[in-house]
């Protein structure tokens, strides 16, 4: 596998000792503060990677067989809006499905650039996308995609971007705003970026997506309790707290939380945390645009929006942005 660009320490134990730290600074920090509050990145270990595969294969949760759908349906017209294109680098993991419908709409793609921050999944899908396209070279970047500055020293001509999962949803419109900036400088100018951004919409569809019949969604959010409790000591008792997807309609976003059903204490890393019944952990956003809004982000960032296509029930929208 291709070398990758990281300061992360090479030995294994030291990078976990490393993640450990990180992960413990955030919960302790998050939870000393009044409204409390855990970043939502740390969801996605092992076990919350899966739970989330599971999530997106829910009845419930139309986004991505939805954004599937219109990669399948479009796929062609979106390469001929695109024109000849040697290198796509991708935004965050995604999901392979995604990635190789675009690689096989965009024939002649010379290099794939993969930005994540877990070095497993790049390597996997270098691995599985060298042996299924003969001719694509793989170049994964491992780091945190709304930080990376440079693509391992590369300045691609004219690459496409994708970032898909309306992943951009769960940055606020602040973070949207730079992270839409810091990719305009990143891919430079002439590039292209197709952009996954789900819709608002009625919430007897949304609110589901979030919280299922089910329970997986709630099994994933909880997990993040369950792994404080693996990885830092804790003892949160997590029948005694509850998945909770709320709209907040000023906003224009879901926010994700984990509530407390009764006064209760809990110990992590030694450290004491009284939780009143009802007292929230908020861990995540998913922001919902309309797709005027979003082409007005787009456009304050830079980026000339070139061509959108939505599905019919418009639950969802594919944005291809140019930078002129
Ligand atoms: N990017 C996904 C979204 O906003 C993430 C997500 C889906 C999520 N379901 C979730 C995050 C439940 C936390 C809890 O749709």
């Amino acid at each position: 596998m291709p070398q990758l660009q990281s300061d992360i320490d090479d030995d294994a134990g030291a990078v976990n000792d490393s993640r450990t730290a990180e992960f413990a600074e955030a919960v302790l920090n998050g939870l000393a503060h009044e409204r409390r509050s855990i970043p939502s990145r740390f969801l996605y270990d092992e076990i919350g990677s899966a739970l989330f595969e599971d999530i997106t294969k829910l009845d419930e949760y139309y986004p991505t067989r939805t954004e599937i759908g219109l990669l399948r349906a479009h796929g062609t017209e979106i390469s001929e809006c695109v024109g000849p294109v040697e290198t796509l680098v991708e935004f965050g993991s995604g999901s392979s499905r995604k990635t190789r419908l675009l690689i096989e709409a965009l024939n002649g793609l010379a290099t794939y650039v993969p930005i994540d921050v877990s070095e497993a999944f790049l390597a996997e899908a270098a691995e599985r996308l060298e042996a299924d396209f003969e001719s694509l070279t793989v170049s994964p970047v491992l780091g945190d995609f709304t930080k990376t500055r440079e693509l391992n020293g590369i300045q691609p001509h004219r690459p496409l971007g994708f970032f898909s999962g309306s992943t951009i949803g769960n940055l606020n419109h602040q973070e949207a705003h730079a992270f839409l900036e810091n990719a305009a400088q990143l891919l430079g100018e002439g590039s292209t970026f197709l952009i996954g951004v789900d819709l608002e919409k009625s919430l007897d569809v949304l609110i589901p997506a979030y919280d299922d019949a089910g329970g997986v969604t709630a099994a994933f959010s909880l997990n993040l309790l369950a792994r404080v409790n693996r990885d830092l000591s804790g003892d949160f008792d997590t029948d005694r707290f509850a998945h909770r997807a709320l709209y907040n309609a000023r906003e224009r976003r879901i926010e994700i939380y984990l509530e407390s059903l009764a006064d209760q204490i809990v110990h992590v890393l030694g450290q004491r945390f009284d939780f009143a019944e009802g007292e929230r952990i908020h861990t995540e956003n998913s922001h919902k645009y309309t797709v005027e809004r979003f082409q007005d982000l787009a456009a304050r960032a830079g980026w000339t929006p070139a061509q959108v296509w939505t599905d019919e029930a418009a639950l969802f929208s594919l944005h291809l942005l140019l930078l002129p």
